[in-house]
């Protein structure tokens, strides 16, 4: 019997990822991972990351040395130091072993006014930094329902990744439709699905190169109960959970889902 073997399959390794947000002071992060890191230990064939707080970050990675839990941030400056009060550079981050950053998070977007050109410079330092981001891209409830959906991601992308085009393998992007987040409804797993394939298309457009590396996270809403039918979707490589990532045992829950 021959054997065929299909060489053009990328097999990607799935994450899931924790965004805390604004919550969880040093002590409640080292109490979170004694109760997270045994429950986890075994589940090695998924990517697992954190992504505390800064002032969280030091003392998670203390405890994180040595296991196979990731360290992220949920921001970063754009340039490597100076006068720029209250921002953090991408060498501190790096110092306490930060792998992944979270760039462009609808809260920073939203609340903070992050345009897209800053989100831009962001990408490109990370991508020189050697620091993987996550882009977050999504639609707002108004233009979702203008049926405006597609537009919006794909200008999102585009925008970030503007000058930095031949790197859309070196990093991943985590669809979080703004109405889905943290409201308690989430989108459909098949209404994800579509949104994700999307994305995977325009990454090769946007580069004829792309190898097809970039992963693509489901944000909003997602819980222990909904997480499995998420990562049942063809093109959802992986999670990215605020409220239900806040307790150890319900984010362990969403980890082993699939
Ligand atoms: P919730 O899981 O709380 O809806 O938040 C999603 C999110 O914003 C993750 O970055």
């Amino acid at each position: 019997m021959p054997i065929f073997f299909s060489y053009d399959i990328l097999i990607l390794m799935k994450i899931i990822s924790a965004n805390w947000k604004m919550n969880l002071t040093p002590s409640q992060t080292k109490e979170y991972l004694q109760g997270f890191l045994p429950l986890v230990e075994d589940i090695k064939d998924r990517e697992i990351l954190l992504c505390p707080p800064f002032t969280s970050l030091c003392v998670a990675s203390e405890i994180l040395k040595g296991t196979h839990i990731k360290l992220g941030a949920q921001n970063c400056h754009y340039e490597p130091k100076g006068a720029f009060t209250g921002e953090i550079s991408l060498e501190m981050l790096k110092e306490l072993g930060v792998s992944y950053i979270i760039v462009g998070h609808s809260e920073r977007r939203w609340i903070f006014g992050e345009t897209d050109e800053l989100i831009s410079k962001k990408i490109t330092a990370c991508l020189e930094a050697g620091v993987r981001p996550i882009l977050c891209v999504g639609e707002r409830l108004e233009e979702r329902e203008a049926g405006l959906t597609f537009k919006v991601v794909e200008t999102q992308v585009r925008l970030a990744l503007s000058g930095v085009e031949s790197y859309t393998d070196d990093l991943d992007i985590a669809y979080e439709p703004v109405w889905a987040i943290g409201t308690g409804n989430p989108a459909t797993p098949e209404d994800a699905q579509v949104v994700h394939a999307y994305i995977k298309d325009l990454l090769q457009d946007v580069n004829p190169k792309h190898e097809g590396r970039t992963r693509v996270l489901y944000g909003g809403s997602v819980n222990p109960k909904n997480a499995g039918e998420f990562m049942r979707m063809r093109d959802v490589d992986g999670l990215l959970v605020g409220g239900a990532s806040l307790d150890p045992e319900s984010f362990y829950q969403i980890v082993k889902s699939f």
